[in-house]
């Protein structure tokens, strides 16, 4: 199950991601939000919820920059959110990050391209191995 939420500034990039989700049968829960304005951290927390309650396993998140999504998600215990911009990135977080939110800004990414990325990322499984002992370090408590 996947989890999304965009601010007003992604609200039109919230509906392309949405029909990609559909169009390939995968399921999701839509956190918001049709206001306008509005506070992405809001959405964040509700996105990052699902995951935490177990409701989902991956996150989408949108906003402008997909920057303040990704900071608050950053601060969701057991998140791991990254902003990406191409595929590439999209494809390593998972493989070697095992992100579990991807963020992408709507004034930064086309629809063609958020497409992409969220096509990479969602088709990506985390590689393990070596990866998996950073990713323990990486979740520590903050020190
Ligand atoms: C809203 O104007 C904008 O600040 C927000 O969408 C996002 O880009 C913040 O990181």
């Amino acid at each position: 199950m996947i989890a999304i939420g965009s601010d007003h500034a992604a609200a039109s990039l919230r509906q392309v991601v949405k029909e990609y989700l559909e169009a390939h049968q995968i399921a999701y829960v839509d956190c918001g939000t049709d206001e306008s304005p509005s506070d992405y951290p809001v959405i964040a927390k509700a996105v990052c919820g699902k995951l935490q309650s177990g409701e989902a396993d991956t996150g989408i998140l949108l906003c402008g920059t997909g920057i303040g999504m990704c900071m608050t998600a950053n601060k969701c215990k057991g998140i791991r959110a990254a902003v990406c911009s191409e595929s590439y990135s999209a494809r390593f977080t998972r493989l070697h990050n095992d992100a579990n939110v991807l963020c992408m800004g709507a004034r930064v990414v086309g629809a063609g391209l958020a497409v992409e990325i969220l096509d990479a990322f969602l088709q990506t499984e985390f590689e393990g191995g070596r990866h998996q002992r950073r990713i323990d370090m990486m979740m520590e408590p903050e020190g």
